[in-house]
């Protein structure tokens, strides 16, 4: 049986993925900066450890005896962020890792305007240099993510977007678990890129047709370009540093970069994913008032 390690796993991904490991009878190391937080994952068997991006040679020590790992991009952005990668990816060879699957991004091409594409990219070419072998998930952008969104849409009766005509193959976090924990727990997924797609891409006329049902009055989408929806985004308060990047994923959706959708969750965990409606389903309350 090969060690399976995870690192990130405090993190909404990291955890559900460690929960669907843990249901399979694995027993996971789970690598955090901060290890209490994964107490109650302790107490279900995972061997929890410290792990830090920014400490490549307490990284090196922990993944010591890992076959296979999870490496959960950071929630980090800027430069910092490709510096802990690639710390990260170097440690991971360094420590003997044989295999590495790491959360890449739809489409992380050099023409591609989302915000963290290029460091995606990188970190994927560090990782194909590594020596290891690798699987990139490439994950669409969260269906959890548009929930504010449509209930913003919802209760003002207007989807503000810059994302034009484009469409979005939005995926469940679930999902994206599922299929990590696929791959970790099974054979063949040597030197593989899969899109992690949910079942359908959807436009902002979509998004704006979910408002509707889930508000219960009708929504008008509102294009407006990628400044006057930065200046939006910072009227409503959103920090200076994020409001472009969010921006970048509506500039993004518009140049088709976000639209494929792929087999790849059905393939991998041998059911359908999950859909956007499914997720606003299950936040109703985000609907109330
Ligand atoms: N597809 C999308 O729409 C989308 C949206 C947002 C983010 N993302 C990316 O997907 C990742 C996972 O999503 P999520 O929802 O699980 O994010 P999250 O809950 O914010 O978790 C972020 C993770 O980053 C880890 N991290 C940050 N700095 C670290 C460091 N120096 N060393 C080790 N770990 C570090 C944290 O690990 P510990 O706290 O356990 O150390 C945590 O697990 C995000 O970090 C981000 O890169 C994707």
């Amino acid at each position: 049986m090969p060690t399976i390690a995870v690192i990130g796993a405090s993190g909404n991904l990291g955890r559900r993925v460690a929960d669907l490991l843990l249901d399979q009878g694995e027993r996971p190391v789970l690598l955090t900066r901060n290890p209490a937080a994964l107490a109650a994952y302790a107490q279900r068997g995972a061997d929890v450890r410290h792990g830090d991006f920014a400490d490549p040679a307490g990284l090196r020590a922990a993944l010591t005896g890992v076959d296979r790992l999870l490496l959960i991009s950071v929630d980090v952005v800027g430069p910092e962020r490709l510096v802990l990668h690639s710390q990260a990816v170097d440690a991971a060879a360094a420590a003997g890792v044989g295999h590495v699957l790491y959360t890449s991004l739809s489409s992380p091409e050099p023409d591609n305007p989302a915000g963290v594409a290029a460091s995606h990219r990188i970190t994927e070419t560090a990782i194909r240099g590594s020596g290891m072998t690798w699987t990139f998930l490439r994950n669409n952008i969260y269906a959890e993510f548009q929930v504010p969104t449509v209930a913003q849409a919802a209760a003002s009766g207007q989807l503000i977007t810059n994302s034009g005509k484009g469409a979005s193959a939005y995926v469940s976090r679930e999902d994206c678990a599922a299929a990590a924990a696929a791959v970790l727990t099974s054979d063949g997924h040597e030197n593989a890129v899969y899109d992690i797609t949910g079942p359908e891409a959807i436009d902002s006329a979509a998004l704006a047709a979910l408002a509707a049902e889930f508000g219960g009055q009708p929504v008008e989408v509102v294009d407006v370009d990628d400044e006057s929806f930065i200046q939006g985004l910072l009227s409503a308060g959103l920090p200076p540093e994020a409001a472009p990047l969010i921006a970048s994923f509506g500039t993004s959706a518009r140049g088709g970069w976000a639209e494929h959708v792929s087999t790849a969750v059905h393939d991998l965990t041998g059911r359908a994913p999950i859909s956007l409606h499914d997720v606003l389903s299950a936040n109703r309350d985000a609907f109330k008032g």
